[in-house]
């Protein structure tokens, strides 16, 4: 895999009606942490974590350093991360990672929202807006979105993008302290001449 040979410029606010993505800044971090502690039970069963221990459960650390970590990527051209916003309010996570350059030219997209906004499709629109900002101006060409057959909210987001399935990843991710099988879903650029927000059809309030 090899990164975009250059850094990645911050990116500005991207939204549709009541729904945006931004850049993670620094002092997102206090709001992060909330989040993810308010929402540690909610998260759990979907939050990546290492073979062999040394993860940490959502919300119990500090987030300043990881939030630096993210800005380390963006840098040198692997990777953002973006806070989705609902009517202006920091409401999840939502990272475009695993850039991978060269011949491929494609990333994959993982994402969180707080559980008091589940189901008003702030997920699929903050996703149709960060696929249009990897395919325009990260000039990428696909898209993956990896997620485990059990999680049926996440398994609707995909549906509602329209992503085409390509299958099984048996033991593909170590998660909630297991390796569990994914769903693998994309998109190509070619798929979406228009882009994925006009695709998605996304209400404007
Ligand atoms: C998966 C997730 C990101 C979806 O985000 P969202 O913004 O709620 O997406 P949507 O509004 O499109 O809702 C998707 C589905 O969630 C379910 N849902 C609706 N309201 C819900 C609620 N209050 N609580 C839980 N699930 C709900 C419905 O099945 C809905 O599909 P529908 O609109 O066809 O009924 C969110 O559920 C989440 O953060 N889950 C925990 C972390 C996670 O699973 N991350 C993804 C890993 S691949």
């Amino acid at each position: 895999m090899s990164p975009l040979p250059y850094p990645i410029q911050a990116p500005p606010e991207r939204g549709h009606g009541r729904i945006a993505i931004r850049s993670v800044r620094r002092r997102d971090a206090a709001v992060l942490r909330r989040l993810l502690t308010e929402n540690r039970s909610w998260l759990q069963p979907w939050e990546a974590t290492f073979p062999g221990g040394g993860g940490a459960a959502p919300g119990s650390q500090p987030l300043g350093p990881v939030i630096r970590a993210m800005h380390r990527q963006r840098k040198a051209g692997t990777g953002v991360t973006f806070v989705m916003l609902y009517d202006g309010q920091a409401v999840g996570q939502l990272s475009v990672s695993d850039i991978s350059a060269g011949a491929l030219r494609s990333a994959s997209i993982g994402y969180w929202v707080s559980q008091h906004v589940a189901g008003q499709g702030v997920t699929p629109t903050a996703v149709a807006l960060a696929i249009d900002y990897a395919f325009t101006e990260l000039r990428l060409h696909r898209i993956e979105v990896c997620i485990r057959p059990e999680n049926a909210a996440s398994l609707r987001v995909a549906h509602k993008l329209g992503l085409r399935y390509e299958g099984l990843r048996e033991r593909y991710i170590h998660i909630d302290g297991k390796w569990c099988d994914h769903e693998s879903f994309a998109v190509t650029a070619e798929e979406v001449p228009r882009g994925m927000l006009e695709r998605l059809g996304a209400p404007s309030s």
